[in-house]
C-alpha cells in the first residue's frame, strides 16, 4: 500500500480526530506555523496535500485558495478542490499561476525524487515574485523518532530531511532565497522546519 492510500476510506471526521501525537508535534509547531499564515493577505494560495484543510480554514478570509489532494474527499471546506499529485503540480493546475504554493505535513510523504518534482513544479506554477511555504520533518532527534515509530509501529513510510538536502534541492529548482524556522515539539526539541522559499 502506498502511503498515501491510508487516507482513502477515511472520513473528514476521523481525519479530524486529534491523537497524542498531534499535541506531542503538531500543536506545538503549530505556535509559529499559524501567526505566520494568519498574516497572509490578498494572495492566490495553493494548499498541496490540503487534507481536511486545517490551515486552509485560517488563509481562507483574507485570500482565495484553491487545495489539492490525492485524497480530495478529505476536504469539505468552501475552496476549489483539485485531485492530484504533487509531484505533478504543473499539470494538475494546467498552466495557472499562484503567489504562494503552501504545504503542511506533506513532504514527509515524498520521496526524494516526488519531493524534488514537487519543489520544481511549485517554482514553476508561482508568480516571479511568488514563494513556497512548506513544513519538512528533521532527519535526526525526535523527527527521526517520529518517521521511524510511523514505519515500525502503524506500517507507514515516511521521509525526513536535513536542511542541507532540502536548500540544495529547493537551489536545483531554480529557488534563490530560503528562510527556515525551526518547528518545535511538546518538549521545545525542534522535531521539524517550515520552509519560506522565494522565487
Ligand atoms: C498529514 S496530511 C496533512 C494535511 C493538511 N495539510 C494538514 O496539515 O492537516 C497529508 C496530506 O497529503 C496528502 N498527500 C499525500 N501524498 C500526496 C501526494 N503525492 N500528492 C498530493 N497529496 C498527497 C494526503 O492525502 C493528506 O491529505
Amino acid at each position: 500500500m502506498k502511503n498515501y492510500e491510508r487516507y482513502q476510506n477515511i472520513s473528514t471526521e476521523e481525519y479530524d480526530k486529534k491523537k497524542l501525537m498531534y499535541y506531542l508535534t503538531r500543536r506545538c509547531a503549530d505556535k509559529k506555523i499559524l501567526p505566520y499564515i494568519k498574516e497572509l493577505k490578498n494572495n492566490l494560495i495553493l494548499d498541496a496535500g490540503i487534507g481536511t484543510g486545517y490551515y486552509a480554514k485560517y488563509m481562507l478570509k483574507d485570500n482565495k485558495l484553491t487545495g489539492v489532494d490525492i485524497n480530495p474527499h478529505l476536504c469539505k471546506l468552501p475552496v476549489e478542490m483539485l485531485a492530484g499529485d504533487a509531484a505533478k503540480l504543473s499539470d494538475t493546475v494546467s498552466g495557472r499561476k499562484f503567489d504562494i504554493v503552501f504545504s503542511a505535513w506533506l513532504t514527509e510523504y515524498l520521496d526524494q525524487e516526488q519531493l524534488f518534482n514537487f519543489f520544481r513544479d511549485s517554482h514553476k506554477i508561482l508568480d516571479s515574485n511568488g514563494k513556497l511555504i512548506s513544513t519538512i520533518i528533521t532527519n535526526g532527534g525526535i523527527g527521526l523518532l517520529y518517521v521511524t515509530a510511523a514505519e515500525k509501529i502503524r506500517k507507514i513510510k515516511k521521509y525526513c530531511y536535513s536542511k542541507k538536502t532540502i536548500l540544495s534541492k529547493l537551489q536545483q529548482a531554480g529557488f534563490s532565497n530560503t528562510r527556515i524556522i525551526e518547528l518545535p515539539s511538546y518538549l521545545k526539541i525542534p522535531w521539524a522546519y517550515m520552509l519560506i522559499a522565494e522565487k
